[in-house]
């Protein structure tokens, strides 16, 4: 039995590091099938940019390191002390060795900074041409996208058409954010009584992560956001759609001719009397909720996110849940709760309320 325990604990050892090596690949499964949100995956022009700049130090590091680990490994064995080896001679300086270690880091620091210099003046060049301005407010927390040339506004989920070169002009309404799509390139800041812009042409049809990436509050890390890569005539449907009125009624942006017609299109698709959708709206329009969000036409609150075509989006607070009418209903119950330091209040509704705004909510398509 004494014989056995080594393999034991060799078995022991092997099923360890195969648990080990197979538990990325098991906890992969857990995660939604999303693209992953990392700067390796470069999806636009100056994404790609950072990317080869940023493979190209990753070769000086790496190459740096074997140098430097492989000299000091040779030192240590090479010149280890013995028991009979002799005193070490005291040395004072090497004046050939000094010149050396002065000269190949500034030659490989050359190496780095031509490069980097290089890509930032491309990245904050202006851009070649534009397609599409978006304005982007950060807000504790969560994301308002404003098309001014199109009359949209919309939060969290950012649509944009694929190939176009996308110019993104970013605002706060409080504190400090930072804008960051990793598929897109860098990180943008933010910063109150400032205007910072960046510009990207995205190459892939899909939908994409992205993050508050400076720490702004209790809820940073929920502050989340989703960049949605149309075709073009998907991204034309959806501007098309976002243009529209809202559910029940409400004037379009512009123009009285706009506004006759959205007249027209509030009269031909009213909610109907005594539906939950029209009690959710009197109590929407009776509640704080009117003085927060704004519903083209209707309501004109601007400290929440628009909710003008609120069931068009897949996902709502942040991108932090997904658009069901269950989520819906357990965030309108207890928001604080769902996303600390959320700042739509609890307003006490009953559940009859609570699933009277839902059917409302859900009605905003
Ligand atoms: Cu906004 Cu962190």
């Amino acid at each position: 039995m004494v014989a056995r325990r080594p393999t034991r604990t060799v078995l022991r050892l092997v099923a360890g590091l195969a648990t080990a090596a197979l538990l990325p690949a098991v906890l992969a499964g857990c995660a939604r099938n999303e693209f992953p949100q990392s700067t390796f995956n470069p999806r636009s022009d100056i994404a790609s940019m950072i990317q080869s700049l940023n493979l190209q130090l990753i070769f000086w590091a790496v190459l740096i390191f074997i140098v430097v680990q492989t000299l000091l490994i040779i030192a240590i064995v090479k010149f280890r002390a013995r028991p009979d080896s002799p005193e070490p001679k005291p040395v004072h300086g090497n004046t050939a060795l000094e010149i050396a270690w002065t000269i190949a880091p500034a030659i490989i620091l050359a190496f780095v900074a031509v490069p980097t210099v290089l890509t930032i003046f491309k990245t904050q060049a202006k851009p070649a041409r534009t397609d599409l301005v978006v304005k982007v407010v950060g807000h504790q927390w969560w994301w308002e996208f404003q098309y001014p040339g199109l009359g949209i506004v919309t939060a969290n989920e950012m649509h944009v058409p694929v190939g176009r070169t996308i110019v993104v002009d970013i605002a706060t309404a409080d504190v400090i954010h930072s804008f960051w799509f990793p598929a897109m390139g860098g990180k943008r800041d933010a910063v109150p009584g400032r205007a910072s812009r960046i510009w990207f042409t995205p190459d892939t049809v899909g939908v994409f992560p992205g993050q508050c990436a400076e720490f702004c509050g209790l809820s940073h890390a929920n502050m989340r956001m989703k960049l949605m890569v149309d075709t073009p005539a998907a991204f034309a449907d959806w501007v098309e759609l976002q243009r529209r009125p809202p559910a029940g009624g409400g004037a379009a942006p512009e123009s009285t001719a706009a506004v006759a017609a959205a007249m027209a299109f509030a009269e031909a698709t009213p909610l109907p009397a005594g539906s939950l959708a029209a009690r959710g709206k009197e109590i929407f329009s009776q509640s704080a909720c009117i003085g927060c969000h704004s519903i083209r036409g209707f309501s004109a609150g601007v400290l929440g996110p628009d909710l003008t075509h609120f069931a068009s989006r897949t996902t709502f607070a942040g991108s932090l849940f997904e658009n069901t009418p269950d989520n819906l209903a357990r965030w309108l119950t207890d928001p604080t709760g769902r996303k600390p330091g959320a700042l739509m209040p609890n307003l006490g509704l009953t559940p009859e309320q609570v699933n009277a705004l839902v059917a409302y909510l859900v009605s905003l398509k």
